[in-house]
């Protein structure tokens, strides 16, 4: 590809006596740089389905471990993650794994798995709340709301899930119908596999790992500035201007 453009470029410069880029034959090379783009007529187009993507694989990878009850998880989506949502989530891809240090055992009489929580069966149904909702809404815009209100507002998981269902754009319809689906009991229990397949094995909630990566000292960091963990991390070209001031 390198090769082609560079004879492209070389023509191009022959014909042109090195004054304009002619838009290269190959469509493969239009995204190749912005004057070509420009050559070509496809600035919008690149960046939008080419460089954008590019760009998103230098999103820095942010995987939180938590359950829904426990006050330091509440207190650090409340405050941390939510945070960073608002200010860097141009630089970063947002996992959560709601699920943190609760127990599954398979009951073949059901065939579901019956799920025990640190916090009671409570957190359990909260834990299932978060599940259902991240998978009918992919997209950290569209959960993340809902997983921010519920863990800042105190009172019967229930009754916190439907108001914040309603505040963040959630169709809680659809988040029932999954909680009392087999969907939903298998949903959670890839959550509790990916959860007991960390590496190192989590020892306590909320568990951070960043680019897969996890320390203590990392985990300290992110539970007091998450914003300048994740900018520090971030090796892309396109630092957002809250990561400049932390520089
Ligand atoms: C974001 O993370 C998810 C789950 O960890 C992964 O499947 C996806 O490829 C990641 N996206 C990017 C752009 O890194
Ligand atoms: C997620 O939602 C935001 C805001 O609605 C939108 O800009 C973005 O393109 C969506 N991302 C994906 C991967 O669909
Ligand atoms: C983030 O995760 C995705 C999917 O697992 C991977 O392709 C990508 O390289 C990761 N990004 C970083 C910066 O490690």
């Amino acid at each position: 590809m390198y090769t082609s453009l560079a004879l492209s470029t070389i023509l191009v410069f022959c014909i042109h006596g090195g004054l304009t880029i002619d838009c290269p034959k190959s469509s493969a090379n239009w995204c190749d740089n912005r004057e070509i783009a420009q050559a070509c007529g496809v600035v919008n187009q690149c960046t939008k389905y080419v460089w954008a993507v590019a760009a998103d694989n230098d999103r820095v990878n942010f995987t939180l471990y938590y359950e829904t009850l426990c006050p330091d998880c509440r207190q650090f989506i409340s405050t941390q993650v939510w945070q960073a949502f608002q200010s860097i989530s141009s630089i970063v891809n947002f996992t959560f794994v709601p699920y943190g240090n609760a127990r599954e055992v398979y009951r073949p009489e059901t065939q579901l798995y019956q799920f025990y929580c640190q916090h009671g069966s409570e957190e359990c149904y909260g834990n299932l709340i978060h599940t259902c909702v991240i998978s009918l809404y992919p997209n950290t815009t569209a959960h993340l709301p809902f997983i921010y209100c519920t863990e800042s507002t105190k009172g019967d998981v229930e009754t916190v899930a439907g108001k914040c269902a309603e505040k963040t754009s959630i169709d809680y319809n659809k988040v029932s119908s999954c909680v009392q689906s087999p969907v939903g009991n298998q949903l959670q229990h890839l959550y509790a596999v990916q959860t007991e397949n960390l590496q190192p094995p989590h020892q306590y909630v909320p568990w951070v790992t960043i680019n897969g990566q996890h320390t203590e000292e990392m985990e300290q960091e992110a539970e007091r500035d998450l914003v300048g963990l994740l900018c520090k991390t971030y090796k892309g070209s396109n630092p957002p201007a809250q990561c400049k001031k932390n520089l």
